[in-house]
């Protein structure tokens, strides 16, 4: 009996061993991620392994729990806490006397369905993704200028976040460094106009500005007015999604949001922080008749939370979701 544990045993922690080893084998495959051991010794392939294997006890842990939303693994799973930082980028909110001067009451008190969503619209394309430049104020000042548009135009048409980046240095918006989306309206009214995608592609660095409101085919939308919607209060977020359809929204993001996989985010560690995240609401509903929340729309591309979307707790300011709405209206 003794005899035959000891060829058991080793055979056993070999399969463990080799079953974790190809957790990270198959994570690097789907994501296409190579680190060439060659050129440092396995330096990075160390470092990378080793952030992915402590991402996935906590994803582990969190999903063996009783909580409304789960973790998953993702394009992040292996990145340090300074390149998660990299993929924020709203900074710089308003002054108090400046939002507040800004806000714009809901005009009529219209009814208010159970559920709004304007996730599957034709005027909402498949979500974008900013990469490795901290842009997301321009995806959140552009998206709802983009979905105002096509619904008076009935026709989409794409436009251009780089215009944002490398044009609007006027204020406090730096490009690939952080800004704020108000601010990113502001400008696009002052050069009259935001460039179409077609012209003006995006290249996630920031360069020379190339924008020209006198070539009229360059300009893709024009910016008619815009305000922020009333501060913690998500009944007033509710009639201006309903009027104005999606609104740019500024949100606090703590390390589980990262591995957002589906379900009501509701982690506890996001309450009170300063927003350093933009991110557009394009919805709200309520989940199991239990749960209110929004749906909202980020810009890490369709591999990130439930193809690019998450549902974030809605009625408690859940990550400071609630402080800063602003619509936009399309010329
Ligand atoms: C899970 O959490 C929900 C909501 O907090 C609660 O109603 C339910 O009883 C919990 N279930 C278990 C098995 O703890
Ligand atoms: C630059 O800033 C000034 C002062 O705030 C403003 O009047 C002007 O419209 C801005 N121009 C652009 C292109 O943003
Ligand atoms: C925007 O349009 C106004 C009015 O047509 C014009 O006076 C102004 O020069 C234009 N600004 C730019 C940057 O083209
Ligand atoms: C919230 O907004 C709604 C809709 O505009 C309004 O009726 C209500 O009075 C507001 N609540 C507060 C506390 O201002
Ligand atoms: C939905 O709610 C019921 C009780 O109201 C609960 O038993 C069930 O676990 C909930 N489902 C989910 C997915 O949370």
């Amino acid at each position: 009996m003794k005899l035959w544990l000891v060829f058991l045993v080793p055979l056993f922690v070999g399969i463990f061993c080799q079953d974790k080893e190809s957790i990270w084998k198959e994570y690097k495959k789907l994501h296409g991620k190579d680190y060439n051991e060659k050129l440092d010794g396995g330096k990075q392939e160390n470092l990378r392994k080793a952030i992915f294997f402590k991402k996935d006890a906590k994803i582990r842990e969190h999903n063996k729990g009783n909580h409304s939303y789960r973790l998953g693994h993702n394009q992040f799973s292996d990145r340090t806490d300074k390149e998660l930082a990299g993929l924020l980028g709203t900074t710089s909110p308003p002054s108090p006397k400046l939002h507040k001067s800004m806000t714009v009451l809901p005009k009529r008190q219209a009814r208010l369905p159970d559920t709004l969503n304007y996730r599957n619209s034709y005027c909402l394309p498949p979500v974008k993704r900013q990469g490795s430049c901290g842009s997301c104020w321009a995806f959140t000042a552009i998206t709802p200028l983009e979905f105002d548009r096509c619904r008076k135009k009935k026709s989409f048409s794409v436009l251009s976040e780089q215009q944002l980046i490398d044009c609007d240095t006027n204020s406090t918006n730096k490009g690939c460094s952080g800004g704020w989306y108000v601010t990113a309206w502001t400008h696009l009214q002052a050069v009259n106009g935001s460039a179409s995608e077609f012209c003006y592609p995006y290249e996630g660095l920031k360069g020379t500005c190339r924008f020209c409101a006198e070539c009229k085919s360059m300009v893709g939308a024009k910016v008619s007015s815009f305000g922020y919607v009333q501060s913690m209060n998500a009944t007033a977020m509710q009639l201006a999604l309903q009027e104005y359809g999606p609104l740019a929204t500024a949100m606090a993001v703590v390390g589980s949001f990262y591995s957002y996989k589906e379900g009501v985010y509701d982690d506890k560690a996001c309450d009170n922080l300063p927003v350093n995240h933009g991110v557009v609401t394009v919805g709200y509903g309520r989940f199991n008749n239990t749960i209110d929340y929004w749906v909202v729309r980020n810009t890490w591309g369709r591999s990130w939370g439930d193809e690019g979307y998450i549902l974030i707790q809605r009625g408690v300011n859940k990550c400071s979701i609630e402080t800063y709405p602003a619509f936009v209206v399309a010329l």
